[in-house]
């Protein structure tokens, strides 16, 4: 497994490797739906490439940045495991040489949901991701659908910028009891772990978008936001149930 650390490099190994290639972006913190992703790009592709890469761009907080997990030697065994050929780790130089000075920008879908709390989010993964797309070149590129507005803007970009690849989409992987695998889970507190799968429980039962808001924050989550729009059911919700006690924010959806 080799590992290329810039663009240049990524492009020269590129050139030199022209089988199919399926691409798995992620932030690192490699867990079971990322294994999902990489077990598509593996049975379908000749090669496989991961990228590792925590977008600083993409966080509107501060805070939820330097909390990121970082993971690199049990992801670098995951990465082995589903037979990864090539990680791309670039620096934060290395990829931003314009210091992101030039931005993707989408004026409508990204403006609602998360893109509504967290201003400036949907741009930075944008940015990262065509940039990422044009060094590896990959025929496919594998997304997650839990985050299922990042992946509508992604599927958007590449057919408004004419982007050669195909963006597949890839469900929702869950814990037993229905939590959406998230590298943001390990921040939880026994006691959020055991009702964050209500989550799930609630946007998948409840009858209409005030039982689920009811039902939820009679658990004492607090609501960023609960809407149907794009054939799903789609939730982002607060919590303080974690190992320090700051607050935690969860996203989960369903088709309805
Ligand atoms: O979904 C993620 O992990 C990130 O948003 C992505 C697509 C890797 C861009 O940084």
């Amino acid at each position: 497994m080799k590992i290329i650390t810039t663009p240049a490099d990524f492009i020269a190994w590129r050139n030199e490797n022209q089988q199919s290639l399926g691409f798995v972006p992620t932030m690192g913190a490699l867990h079971l739906g990322h294994e999902e992703l990489l077990k598509n790009a593996r049975a379908n592709n000749e090669l496989v490439a991961l990228s590792i890469f925590v977008n600083p761009t993409q966080f509107n907080d501060k805070k939820d940045l330097q909390n990121y997990p970082k993971t690199w030697e049990q992801d670098l065994e995951i990465a082995k495991k589903n037979g990864v050929d090539v990680i791309f780790y670039p620096d934060f130089e290395s990829i931003y040489p314009d210091n992101y000075s030039y931005i993707i920008s989408e004026n409508d879908k990204s403006k609602v949901l998360c893109g509504a709390s967290r201003p400036g989010h949907f741009d930075g993964v944008l940015t990262i991701v065509l940039k990422l797309l044009n060094i590896l070149k990959p025929n496919r590129a594998y997304f997650g659908e839990k985050d299922f507005q990042q992946l509508s803007l992604i599927r958007g970009m590449v057919a408004a910028f004419f982007i050669p690849v195909e963006i597949i989409p890839v469900a929702i992987v869950r814990e037993f009891d229905g939590l959406a695998l998230s590298s943001r889970n390990v921040h939880l507190s026994d006691e959020g772990r055991k009702i964050a799968p209500k989550i799930y429980e609630i946007i998948k039962s409840a009858k209409n978008i005030d039982e689920a808001k009811k039902q939820l924050e009679d658990l004492g989550f607090k609501i960023d936001y609960l809407e149907e729009i794009w054939g799903r059911r789609l939730v982002a919700i607060f919590t303080n149930l974690t190992k320090t006690g700051n607050e935690l924010r969860l996203i989960d959806n369903v088709e309805i």
